[in-house]
């Protein structure tokens, strides 16, 4: 596959410049800059990311360039413009005013090929603090803005390409064209990275690496799990055993209707019914961290005691992406922004299964491309996140199987509602929350004193920030009283309207 390798210098926007590159049909890998991988023929070109660094920074990040500059098309990215500038004995340094946000392309050489097509004015996205004050010898301006003279820079002689702006933001709006130009024409890329080729090509290399062998997979509803299982079946058909756990925490019917889905997708899989060994972990469990634990702790002895049923199981089958694995080996470190409790799932050594994950090198919106190549369902494929302690950490408090039933059917109408007004893709994500408190209300002649829900629904990109929905008010107004009239023990109806930073999409 042609590749175009991104080194790393910790920008963060390196993730999606790899996104847009994808969505031309190109195959590329990020790499820190100083771990560069060995670049063999399919490498048809290389990209310089951005960073929080100063390139005069006494601990500025240093590439080895050996077999990149001059040999290779390669295309430096805001720090990575500076960089290349300071080592040919430019002039790098911080901008008299700090340059961020909109700006527009006033000089354009056209006839160069990395700006074929890009119009004088073109709005760009800046954002740095240092500046290309003066370029070396041989480096030749392909674009101005008003206040950025070097805004863009060729090496002549060289395929050796840099910007101070991000093409890879929105806001670049002609960025997927500069972006184009790069990879077609520059590096020659023949944009063969679709959602057909890869899952021939992961499905051939899966008949290779598996054989006969059996496989084990945990589903778990979401889109993740699905399309691992789907892919993997294709491959080596019932040799592939999927497990799906009821831990009695998903929404309502949710356990039935996902099973019968898999089924009709030809899935081999065994649902499990845990539900009453999970409700007396949980009994009397308040702490929402030991909530998350015993649901860990529970889902492993569970999946274990079926796997073991398995005989000659040799492969462990994991919905595993690209995010993860690059947050594992990133410039970084790991990111300190993931929780501890995102990773419950984790499998015991004892286990000695070899892994197998064939979305390893895919982002979440592939995932869903090559969902739908594979013909899976749309209700499957677009369905909002959901965690795996489900409905434990929005039930504020002990766990009980009565509570979970109260909640099951208010985020049941407030789901449903939202299909059925259509507002259901807009919003990223939305669940419903038992309070443990009650309230005083009046039904009828009656006073009540009953439970208070509320209810949350975000927008979000990848669930690290969120704003709450700004739902339709009569659409609050039906669903609140849908609520409050169907679902016995709740009066009072509550609508979150908190973002995130500072709190949090869940709960708990
Ligand atoms: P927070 O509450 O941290 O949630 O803003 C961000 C995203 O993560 C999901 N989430 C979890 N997912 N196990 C999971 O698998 C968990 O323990 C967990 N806690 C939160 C949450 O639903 C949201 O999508």
């Amino acid at each position: 596959m042609e590749t175009i390798i991104i080194l790393d210098f910790g920008s963060q926007y390196t993730q999606l410049i790899a996104r847009k590159i994808r969505e031309q049909n190109v195959y590329c890998e990020i790499h820190p800059y100083n771990k560069i991988p060995v670049l063999t023929e399919n490498v048809k070109g290389v990209v310089f990311s951005g960073s929080p660094y100063s390139c005069n920074a006494a601990d500025a990040p240093v590439p080895n360039m050996e077999g990149i500059k001059g040999t290779l098309p390669l295309l430096a990215v805001c720090y990575g413009a500076q960089y290349l500038a300071k080592w040919g004995g430019g002039r790098v340094q911080q901008s008299a005013s700090r340059e961020y946000g909109r700006a527009n392309l006033t000089t354009i050489d056209s006839s160069n090929p990395l700006m074929k097509g890009i119009s004088s004015g073109s709005q760009v996205w800046m954002s740095h603090g240092d500046t290309i004050e003066q370029l070396p010898e041989g480096y030749r301006v392909i674009c101005s803005t008003e206040s950025v003279k070097n805004a863009g820079y060729q090496i002549e002689g060289e395929q050796t390409y840099a910007i101070q702006f991000h093409p890879e933001v929105h806001h670049s709006l002609d960025g997927t064209t500069l972006l184009h130009n790069f990879l077609v024409d520059i590096c020659g890329c023949h944009q063969e990275w679709t959602p057909q080729n890869f899952i021939e090509t992961t499905v051939h290399d899966l008949r290779a690496k598996l054989g006969n062998d059996k496989v084990v997979l945990g589903l778990s509803g979401g889109v993740d799990s699905t399309v691992a299982a789907v892919l993997i079946s294709r491959a080596i058909g019932d040799q592939l055993h999927c497990i799906f756990v009821d831990n009695g925490l998903l929404r309502k019917n949710e356990f039935e209707s996902v099973l019968a889905s898999y089924r009709d997708m030809g899935l081999n899989v065994k649902g499990v019914d845990a539900k009453e060994r999970f409700y007396s972990v949980l009994a009397g469990v308040t702490d929402p961290e030991k909530k998350r634990k015993a649901i860990g702790k529970t889902f492993i002895d569970v999946f274990d005691a079926e796997a073991k049923l398995i005989t000659d199981a040799r492969w462990l089958g994991q919905g595993t992406i690209y995010p993860d694995v690059i947050e594992s080996s990133s410039v970084k470190g790991p990111s300190q922004t993931i929780k501890s409790h995102h990773n419950v799932g984790g499998l015991p050594d004892y286990m000695k299964l070899q892994l197998v994950e064939p979305l390893r090198l895919l982002f979440k919106d592939e995932v869903r491309r090559i969902g739908r190549q594979l013909g899976i369902k749309e209700e499957l494929i677009g369905r909002h996140p959901f965690p795996g302690p489900g409905l434990a950490i929005r039930i504020l408090g002990d766990v009980t199987p009565e509570k979970v039933h109260i909640l099951q059917e208010v985020d049941h109408i407030f789901i449903q509602g939202l299909r059925d007004a259509g507002l259901y893709d807009k919003v990223w994500q939305a669940g419903a929350i038992l309070l443990p408190i009650q309230s005083v209300g009046v039904m009828g002649d009656e006073r009540t004193y009953e439970r208070v829900v509320a209810l949350r629904a975000v927008e979000s990109v990848d669930g690290m920030t969120a704003d709450w929905c700004h739902l339709p008010y009569d659409f609050m107004a039906r669903i609140s009283n849908e609520i409050i009239n169907h679902v016995r023990g709740v009066n009072r109806v509550c609508y979150d309207i908190s973002s995130k930073p500072p709190a949090t999409i869940e709960w708990e």
